[in-house]
């Protein structure tokens, strides 16, 4: 695997982007923004909630109708499978004069809600849920008041609901997490002219601010960098070069853990734009050792855990990960995803309530496998990477999953990996 490519526009920062740019005045003009159809589920959102949307490819002008400008959708507003969609736009709904539905697929009519209903019903909001937590949600909009908040789960998704409830309540809200999560809406909301102050683990943002239009330029997604990362590592003789990544020191844990297990990875470039750090990443084939994953560096690769899993059958002492049980509330169950799959090519795979263990090499090469993607894209691309270096060909079936959050994965790692 030789050459250089790019990788869509960070999706958790095209979804923030979007957010703010109709939430303000003006109009903001988004390029690189993420063409992963998660972030199109929020910009029909918006689009359904009044807001003027043009998209083409990945260059998006929005042009904002300020914090009180949203209308009532009358249809069910639908974030597909994406579980920021609706989070991020629980915390924008709860605080609006009219009533909204949020709904989503299956998987994110799944996933637990509770988590952002109890900070937004704090701050006023009504909201109902099916059985007690679930989407369907229907949220009925108050003036709200602020709150300090305390996360009990370490979530991005639900800081930034409450960080955007914030905006429309009166006064200053604060939120403090337990880890350190993704910082982006902190980062976004300062560029967008919000009051934004910052002290360790919590933030407080101001209600009623003045948000105004800007231009901005989304970085290169570093969730879908890594699976081309794990691609060069698995592949003998790889030299690769990714352009453009977002390097916000809240998203580059994962490079830190490969560098620790024995990749050499060289950052070219690197600057700041618009709060957010971006550069280059060379990378090559290396001999990996393993690594035991926990704690607060489980959180801060939440989204990559999947194919650092998958590369565990490639390295010496294999990878073991723990404090992840919420893998088990991701777009599928990511334990039981990793490990079946992992078995069908013929890894050894113990599973734990909050984690796994994958053995290493030891155990033999992976065989190509029936692989199921349980609908979840990041399954789905982890064992596209790990397929890569077995013996014999492998099916995934469900594969197109992909696409809501890389839609044009396949085509560049064919393109790539063939050199
Ligand atoms: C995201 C936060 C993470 C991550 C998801 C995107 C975000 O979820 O898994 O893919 O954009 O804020 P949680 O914050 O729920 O862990």
């Amino acid at each position: 695997m030789v050459g250089s490519t790019q990788v869509p526009g960070d999706k958790s920062i095209s979804h923030r982007y979007a957010i703010l740019a109709a939430l303000a005045g003006g109009t903001s003009d988004l390029r690189n923004f993420s063409t992963a159809d998660d972030c199109a589920r929020t910009l029909d959102c918006l689009h359904r909630l009044g807001v003027e949307v043009r998209s083409e490819g990945d260059h998006v002008t929005i042009t904002g109708v300020g914090l009180d400008g949203l209308r009532r959708s009358w249809r069910a507003l639908d974030a597909g499978n994406s579980g920021t969609t609706m989070r991020l736009l629980a915390g924008v709904l709860a605080g609006q004069s009219f009533r909204s539905k949020l709904t989503g697929d299956d998987s994110l009519c799944r996933r637990p809600m509770h988590r952002v209903i109890e900070p937004l019903r704090q701050m006023g909001a009504r909201i109902e849920s099916r059985d007690g937590g679930l989407a369907p949600l229907e949220i009925h909009g108050a003036p709200l008041k602020a709150i300090d908040y305390t996360l009990p789960v370490a979530s991005a998704q639900v800081k930034s609901a409450v960080l955007l409830a914030g905006l429309l309540a009166s006064g200053t809200t604060s939120v403090t997490e337990p880890v350190a999560t993704r910082d982006h809406t902190e980062v976004a909301l300062a560029e967008f002219g919000a009051e934004v102050a910052r002290n360790g683990r919590t933030t407080r943002v101001q209600g009623h601010p003045q948000l105004h239009g800007q231009n901005l330029t989304v970085p290169g997604d570093i969730s879908s960098a890594v699976f081309f990362l794990a691609a060069a590592l698995i592949l003998p003789g790889s030299n690769l070069m990714l352009h453009n990544i977002g390097m916000n020191p809240t998203r580059t844990a994962v490079l830190d853990l490969l560098s620790s297990m024995g990749a050499s990875i060289r950052l070219v470039g690197v600057e700041m734009q618009h709060g957010e750090l971006v550069g280059d990443i060379a990378i090559g084939h290396a001999d990996l050792v393993g690594s035991v994953v926990s704690g607060e560096a489980t959180a801060k690769m939440i989204d990559e855990l999947p194919m650092l899993a998958a590369l565990g059958p490639y390295t010496e002492k294999g990878i073991e990960i723990r404090d992840a049980a919420e893998l088990r509330v991701k777009e599928s169950d990511r334990i039981t995803a990793v490990a079946g799959n992992l078995r069908r090519m013929g890894a050894t795979v113990e599973e734990f309530p909050d984690g796994l263990r994958v053995t290493g090499r030891s155990v033999g090469r992976l065989r190509g496998a029936e692989i199921d993607s349980f609908g979840d894209h990041r399954i789905a691309m982890a064992f596209a990477v790990a397929a890569l270096g077995a013996e014999g060909p492998t099916t995934i079936h469900g594969s197109e999953c992909a696409a809501v959050s890389f839609p044009d994965f396949y085509r560049l790692l064919d393109r790539i990996a063939e050199r």
